[in-house]
């Protein structure tokens, strides 16, 4: 069987390095990396720490508007297809390229499978939640991570392919946990001492492209009054200089983004997280840090209603408050994203669905 497997962004290398590692046994996989991500802090460090081998094809799409780059890479993705005539093609997430892969397949016949099926916000102005939606409706296989993304694409008549996994993020943070514990010397360069200080994290469009999200969350940060440590995504790079906005608080060390095992590293030993981001919310979760997510709404309901994650918003107070008093009893919480063997369920579903 031979699986085209389409990923672009940082969050994608991630959760295609499990799937990888049991998919290589029973099938030939051919990588295709679109360019999304290019620095080689969002990208090649990735490839280097997680044992995925470098991709068959590089697109290299590189940044550009919504309609450019998603155009752009439906042309080349499909000029591949051409070539490989793939049995599937395998797709991760919500990101442009997600989306764009599986266009390309869609319209040639080829069935998709899609890892991180049925998640939705309901808020239509992420640019995430139209390539989820789209990218479900298109795909034969939807690997749900949780019950709830089942019961949405059941909301929305589609039932069939529809298949409980758990989450390959798991299935990342168990198998890289230790490792990271043993390789990563991130806490000592930085001078930080365990538990004593916050983490955050700052990329989502929905803040970074608003001026008054951004100034009330910049607000907070310069008012922070415990030891934080900002690993900074280009995005919030750019648009902190263009906003004129700066983060002038002694407390809080911007650093260049970190790879896998010094972020594993950062989070588990924080004392509480602060993020947008759907990836690291999950890992807090996962490795029981209280977070705070700096959202309206968010795709992991299950991590909000067991007490592990409070909402804020980008208000300046309800941050401020939610560092200073929100505390969870990981006691009382449950998992709710399987056992860390969602990659296996995947590869098992396609070879038996491949076979018939
Ligand atoms: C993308 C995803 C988002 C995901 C995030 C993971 C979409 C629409 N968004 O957002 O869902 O959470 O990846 O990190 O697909 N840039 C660089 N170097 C790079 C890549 C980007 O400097 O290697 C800068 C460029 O200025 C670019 C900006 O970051 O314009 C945004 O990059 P883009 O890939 O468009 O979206 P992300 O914000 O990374
Ligand atoms: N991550 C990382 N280094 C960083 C920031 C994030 O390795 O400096 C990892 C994080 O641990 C998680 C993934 O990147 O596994 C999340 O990606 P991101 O926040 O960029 O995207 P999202 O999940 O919001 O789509």
């Amino acid at each position: 069987m031979r699986v085209v497997t389409v990923v672009g962004a940082r969050p994608q290398f991630i959760k295609a390095a499990p799937v990888h590692r049991v998919l290589r046994r029973r099938a030939q996989e051919i990588l295709v990396h679109t360019g999304q991500h290019y620095d080689p802090s969002l990208s090649k460090v990735f490839f280097d720490e997680l044992n995925i081998p470098q991709p068959d094809y590089h697109l290299g799409v590189g940044s550009k508007s919504h309609g450019a780059q998603t155009g752009e890479m439906l042309l080349k993705v499909e000029e591949v297809l051409e070539k490989v005539r793939p049995d599937l093609l395998l797709v991760y997430g919500d990101t442009n390229s997600t989306l764009a892969g599986a266009l390309a397949a869609a319209k040639m016949h080829i069935p998709i499978a899609h890892v991180e099926a049925g998640l939705r916000s309901f808020n239509r102005r992420m640019p995430e939640e139209i390539n989820r939606v789209l990218t479900d409706h298109l795909s034969r296989w939807l690997f749900c991570p949780t019950r709830t993304a089942v019961q949405n694409l059941e909301r929305e008549g589609i039932s069939k392919g529809v298949h409980l996994t758990g989450d390959v993020m798991l299935d990342a943070v168990l198998y890289n946990r230790k490792l990271a514990e043993d390789r990563s010397r991130i806490l000592e360069q930085l001078e930080l001492e365990p538990g004593q200080y916050l983490l955050i994290t700052l990329h989502r469009a929905e803040n970074t492209d608003d001026l008054r999200r951004m100034k009330s969350i910049v607000d907070a940060f310069n008012e922070l009054s415990v030891p934080a440590v900002l690993p900074m995504h280009p995005r919030t790079r750019n648009r902190l200089n263009q906003m004129e906005l700066s983060l002038s608080n002694p407390l809080v060390k911007v650093i260049e983004p970190v790879g896998y095992l010094d972020m594993l590293q950062l989070e588990a030993n924080a004392r509480k997280i602060l993020t947008d981001s759907g990836g690291v919310q999950k890992e807090a979760f996962f490795l029981q840090v209280p977070v705070i997510t700096m959202r309206d709404e968010t795709e992991w309901v299950e991590t909000v209603e067991q007490g592990a994650n409070r909402l804020t918003g980008a208000n300046k107070a309800a941050i401020l408050e939610a560092v200073e008093r929100f505390e969870v009893d990981f006691t009382r919480v449950s998992s709710v994203f399987g056992d860390g063997r969602a990659a296996e369920r995947i590869v098992d579903h396609l070879m038996r669905d491949l076979e018939l």
